[in-house]
């Protein structure tokens, strides 16, 4: 509803959106139009100079960054990281397979 953001230059201003369950959408712009800046402002990871963003009460969000760099602890391996989403009787091979 009504968000805006600006850094040196205006990003989106008064921009609003009503999405609904089942819809698709595709944000298309050229490198710097401020596509992951609208995508961290839904998320809320970004202080917007205006507006607000609401989620379905019983939405689900998944956001996958261009940049998975801050997602990964870097003193742990890979094989040791997604032991954590291991399930009872998952071996060694499906492991490697999911990774
Ligand atoms: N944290 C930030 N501080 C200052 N400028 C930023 C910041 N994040 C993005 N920008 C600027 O906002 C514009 C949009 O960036 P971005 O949303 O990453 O574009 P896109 O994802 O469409 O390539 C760019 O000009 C970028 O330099
Ligand atoms: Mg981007």
């Amino acid at each position: 509803e009504s968000i805006s953001k600006k850094y040196e230059r205006t990003i989106f201003n008064n921009f609003s959106i009503s999405v609904q369950p089942g819809e698709r959408i595709a944000i298309i712009g050229e490198n710097g139009a401020g596509k992951t800046t609208l995508l961290r402002a839904l998320l809320g990871n970004l202080q917007l100079d205006h507006g607000t963003v609401k989620w379905a009460e019983n939405a689900n969000i998944g956001y996958m960054p261009q940049d998975t760099y801050e997602e990964f602890p870097n003193d742990v391996t890979l094989m040791e990281w997604i032991d954590a989403y291991r399930k009872e009787g998952d071996d060694e091979q499906m492991v490697r397979g999911t990774l």
